[in-house]
């Protein structure tokens, strides 16, 4: 069986799920070199691949300054750090797995696949979703043609008020300036499941939405900026409050882990150092002055060739959690994530169906509902042209998804409609 070689740039969160997992495949892949700054990150991919001194950077310039020493590379360094070795990456002849979002801007997106294109290379950008149990099964039920055409989607994401404040308050995603549009860093996943699903070009756009609750007037009165000054009147009763959240946590939800993952500066981190962070990083401050400008929540209207329509509704006010509803000519869908069944109703004979969604052995349970792992098996039988699945797309297809939420940005900001073909013709004038 071949083997892929692979080096992974970024040794965060990202890039060390997509390196174990393939790890995990060792008759498939074998990683040889890694980039990453923060020297505990580098050695654990160093110690888990055996990897030599040699080959272990602390930045994605020096890998990639090297001649070509893998078949593919994993880019999962931040947001705003995917534009330039990705474009340095593919013009050394690098397959890419590339993180979501494509880069921050519509240009740079453009700019990533034109560039792929040209090279002959393949970049598969990880909207794990596709490659979830869940999702191929809602695939196949749209694909069987059982409810008929698909004339309207509703997708909801429940981004959950605990991962918005972690994340898209306190977290590396408080800024679109310093990161990507909300609709873009969190749902760029659910609009190109929502054109998945379609199979058709989006036209049209509008968006509202914006950053209405966590914000300065809604702070508690004698709220103190950092919750682990422990002077907050509200501190027994907020949900927000950090020093529960990041240090008392023991229900085992991944906030307080993954907070350690990344200020750890060294293996085995106590809760004493967490809370000396707490004190000077951004997830000690009240969530309700915590200098973040993501909007809260937002819609997308779309519409879609032939008349088909679409909303996407993400916000932070719940409990987390996506939504899928699909309405045809001949039935519709009732679809939650978390659950192991998708609920179905067909017209002509008025019955119920439920088709269960189950883990297969393909995909062990992991990270986004097993979608971690399952890019990883269908890069390998991609790349191999031995691919016989739905799930991988085209660069292309991503970043005209991708253009969807910039034009629901440009729509949003600009309180109009926005139509997908202006919006590229003008992208491309600009590029001329
Ligand atoms: N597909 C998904 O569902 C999904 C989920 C979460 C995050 N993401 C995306 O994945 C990317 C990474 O997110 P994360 O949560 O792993 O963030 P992270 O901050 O944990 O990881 C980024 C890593 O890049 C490293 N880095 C910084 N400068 C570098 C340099 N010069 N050279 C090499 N590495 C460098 C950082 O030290 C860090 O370890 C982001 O773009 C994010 O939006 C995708």
């Amino acid at each position: 069986m071949k083997k892929l070689s692979v080096i992974i740039i970024g040794a965060g969160g990202r890039g060390r799920t997509y390196c174990r997992n393939m790890h995990a495949m060792p008759d498939k892949y074998e990683v040889v070199g890694v980039a990453e700054p923060v020297e505990v990150k580098r050695n654990e991919i160093r110690d888990m691949c055996g990897l030599p001194e040699e080959n272990c950077f602390a930045d994605w310039r020096e890998i990639l300054a090297r001649p070509k020493m893998a078949d593919i590379a994993v880019i999962a360094t931040m947001d705003s750090m995917h534009y330039e070795p990705a474009m340095k990456a593919i013009s050394l002849g690098y397959h890419l797995l590339l993180e979501k979002p494509v880069a921050p801007t519509a240009k740079e997106c453009l700019e990533i696949a034109k560039a792929a294109e040209e090279k002959g290379v393949s970049v598969i950008v990880c909207h794990v979703l596709r490659y979830t149990p869940f999702y191929k099964t809602l695939k196949s039920i749209v694909d069987s043609g059982m409810i008929g055409k698909v004339m309207s989607v509703e997708q909801i994401e429940g981004v959950g008020d605990i991962h918005f404040s972690h994340s898209f308050v306190r977290g590396l995603w408080h800024s679109e300036k310093e990161t990507s549009p909300m609709v873009i860093a969190k749902t760029c996943h659910d609009l190109d499941i929502i054109q998945w699903l379609i199979g058709k070009s989006c036209k049209k756009v509008s968006s509202f939405g914006e950053l209405t609750y966590f914000r300065e007037e809604n702070a508690p009165e004698g709220s103190p900026r950092r919750c682990v000054d422990g002077t907050c009147p509200e501190k027994d009763t907020c949900p927000y409050n950090a020093y529960a959240l990041y240090i008392e946590n023991k229900d085992g939800l991944w906030w307080k882990k993954g907070f350690s993952h990344i200020v750890a500066t060294h293996e085995n981190f106590t809760d004493e150092e967490l809370l000396e962070k707490l004190k000077e990083t951004d997830w000690g401050l009240c969530v309700f002055h915590a200098n973040n400008d993501m909007p809260d929540h937002q819609i997308v209207n779309m519409e879609f060739e032939g008349g088909v329509n679409a909303t996407l509704n993400l916000n932070a006010f719940n409990e987390g959690g996506r939504y899928t509803r699909i309405f045809g000519t001949k039935g519709e869908v009732y679809a939650f994530m978390s659950d192991e069944n998708i609920h179905i109703h067909t017209f002509a004979d008025k019955k119920d169906h439920i088709v269960s969604v189950k883990e297969t052995e393909e995909t062990i349970a992991g990270g986004h509902g097993g979608g971690d792992v399952g890019i990883v098996y269908d890069l390998y039988e991609y790349l191999c042209g031995i691919y016989q699945g739905v799930s991988v797309a085209d660069i292309g297809v991503s970043v005209s998804n991708h253009l969807i939420g910039f034009a629901a940005e440009e729509a949003r900001h600009g309180d109009t409609v926005v139509s997908l073909d202006t919006f590229r013709e003008k992208l491309s004038c600009q590029n001329d």
